[in-house]
């Protein structure tokens, strides 16, 4: 890794889901002071910066993607104050800080929505959302066909008559991004931030802020996205892919968004850098976010997305070091987020299949937990030896599966009540995280909490708490601290190149000069290790030189 190419290129960013990472008051909730106080945590296991979701004052319709405003930090998370004590201690410990920017809607509580509900029809103020007359005789219908992302139409009628628009759930109006003033509040909110100290930003929806100007139908032979625009993966063998022209995903003129929202970072000192959410349905469409004059870099789903298969993995990787380094830009990588079922609990099955962005992950039989333990371990060691940056979300690096059994009565996610109880939603990868002790809230929360933990932690998280793992050689976490000490103090790792070994099907094996190979084994049968001088790190014992299934290792040579 090149000492002067900006940070962003190759970091290992820790993605905390702010509810769910550590209570500092004991309400149950997290908070800005559980992360202040768990910084030193953060600086041990080794990574460069951390994602903060979206803390913002909020209703939380959508635990915080419904922004009431974008200045303010909602009460439950804390104050400004604080955030900007946290921007500066983190600093000092050599942690970078990215909150989140929720740019495609707002609340409904948000001064602008209210303005325009009270302001009426035909108003100015309901300009800078998306409001229209219904169709039919007495516009009883919804403007067009479009679907919420989390189950049901996208638009809500008012009282008045009029129909409002909302790619998520209905607090959650779409902005009109053609009106210069959201245009300009946004550049002004992030000037907020910058001159506060966060070191970037991460989109939310990047790709859905521009609509077809006519709201035109859904094209034909499209479903309702979930969370992504619609892909058209028809054939994984060949990995035929096209980009469909859609109304409101991913629509060219947003790139014009982020070419000024790049000139604004830049006018801050000490490489401020965006990350797009954006799903697109091409490596192509994905790295025309970030071009030179656009975003620094953008999530890499399709790694996520991919099933445990050597042959799968290999061709996103190509894929996704191909397009991107085309344009210039670092790829990244992530394995897990708050919006995915966590991966040890993905690869848990015997058939891990393949997935596509318009779809939610079932998964198919049984969880096998050792199975996907063994494959998480190998999947990190694949993740951070690959070109490029990694994001690792909380929990992660405690090989935490997801809780698949929540009862009903719990579920908080507004998908579970908008999809009519069919779908349970996303609460399962985003319960409170253990850190010690052998019962909840496994000090998730200070001694003497006034309230449990918002989603009931299982029993037997004690085990897996920061705790227990910590100083145990063969635990989840100690591989994410060695495997991480490891990538910052190995010249061959972060950003650069790849080549691959020749290798017999099923084995994955990548050299990065100087001297470093990856090995990971996606077959059934052990594997020989190829020559080399030592092992670095490997994901499960190496007897005789032998990488058993479902391992990885990484070797000097
Ligand atoms: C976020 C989700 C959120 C949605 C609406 C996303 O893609 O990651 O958690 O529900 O945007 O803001």
């Amino acid at each position: 890794m090149s000492g002067t190419a900006p940070w962003w290129r190759s970091a290992v960013i820790y993605q905390i889901y702010i509810r769910s990472f550590a209570d500092g008051n004991g309400d149950g909730v997290g908070d800005i002071a559980g992360i202040r106080s768990r910084l030193p945590y953060l600086k041990s296991l080794g990574v460069d910066a951390i994602w903060i979701n979206p803390w913002y004052k909020s209703p939380m319709a959508d635990h915080g993607y419904d922004v009431a405003d974008f200045r303010e930090i909602d009460p439950l998370f804390g104050t400004v104050a604080e955030a900007e004590e946290l921007i500066e201690e983190a600093h000092r410990h050599g942690i970078r800080v990215i909150p989140d920017i929720v740019p495609n809607h707002t609340s409904d509580r948000h001064a602008w929505f209210q303005a325009a509900l009270a302001a009426g029809p035909g108003s100015p103020e309901r300009e800078r959302y998306v409001f229209r007359p219904g169709r039919g005789p007495d516009g009883a219908e919804p403007p067009n066909d479009w679907v919420s992302c989390f189950g049901g139409p996208a638009w809500t009628r008012l009282p008045d008559g009029e129909w409002y628009l909302h790619l998520f759930a209905p607090e959650q109006p779409d902005l009109n991004w053609e009106h210069p003033e959201v245009r300009a509040e946004f550049e002004s909110v992030l000037r907020f931030w910058f001159s506060r100290g966060v070191d970037g930003f991460r989109i939310d929806v990047a790709h859905g802020l521009i609509k077809h100007p006519e709201l035109p139908d859904l094209p034909p032979r499209t479903e309702p996205a979930v969370l992504g625009p619609l892909s058209r993966r028809e054939d994984a063998e060949e990995r035929v892919r096209q980009h469909v022209d859609h109304p409101h995903w991913d629509r060219d003129e947003v790139h014009e968004i982020y070419r000024a929202w790049r000139k604004v970072a830049d006018e801050f000192p000490g490489d401020r850098s965006f990350v797009a959410e954006a799903w697109a349905d091409t490596p192509e469409r994905l790295a025309a976010y970030v071009r030179r004059d656009g975003l620094h870099t953008a999530f890499n789903f399709d790694f996520l997305m991919a099933s445990w298969d050597a042959k799968d993995l290999r061709a996103v990787i190509d894929d996704s070091l191909a397009m991107l380094g085309a344009v210039g830009a670092p790829a990244t990588w992530v394995l897990s987020n708050h919006d995915v079922m966590r991966h040890v609990s993905r690869y848990g099955r015997r058939t891990v299949k393949r997935w596509l962005a318009n779809e939610r992950y079932e998964p198919e039989g049984p969880l096998d937990l050792e199975l996907g333990i063994r494959r998480a371990r190998a999947a990190a060691l694949l993740m951070l030896a690959l070109p490029g940056g990694a994001y690792v979300y909380q929990g992660e690096e405690l090989g935490l599966p997801e809780v698949e059994d929540l009862p009903e009565s719990v579920l908080q996610d507004p998908i579970w009540e908008r999809s009519g109880h069919t779908d349970r939603g996303r609460d399962g990868c985003r319960v409170p995280i253990p850190w010690s002790g052998q019962s909840a809230p496994f000090g998730f929360s200070p001694e003497g909490a006034s309230a449990a933990p918002w989603l009931p932690q299982p029993a037997d998280w004690g085990e897996r708490s920061v705790e227990a793992q910590t100083g145990d050689e063969t635990s989840m976490l100690e591989l994410y601290r060695r495997a991480l000490r490891t990538r910052r103090e190995h010249p061959a790792l972060g950003d650069g190149t790849l080549a691959w070994l020749d290798t017999p099907a099923g084995v994955l094996a990548l050299r990065r000069e100087p001297g470093f190979v990856c090995v990971v084994n996606l077959s059934s049968e052990a594997y020989r290790l190829p020559d080399h001088t030592s092992v670095l790190l490997a994901s499960g014992p190496v007897e005789d030189g032998l990488l058993a299934p479902d391992q990885a290792a990484w070797l000097a040579v």
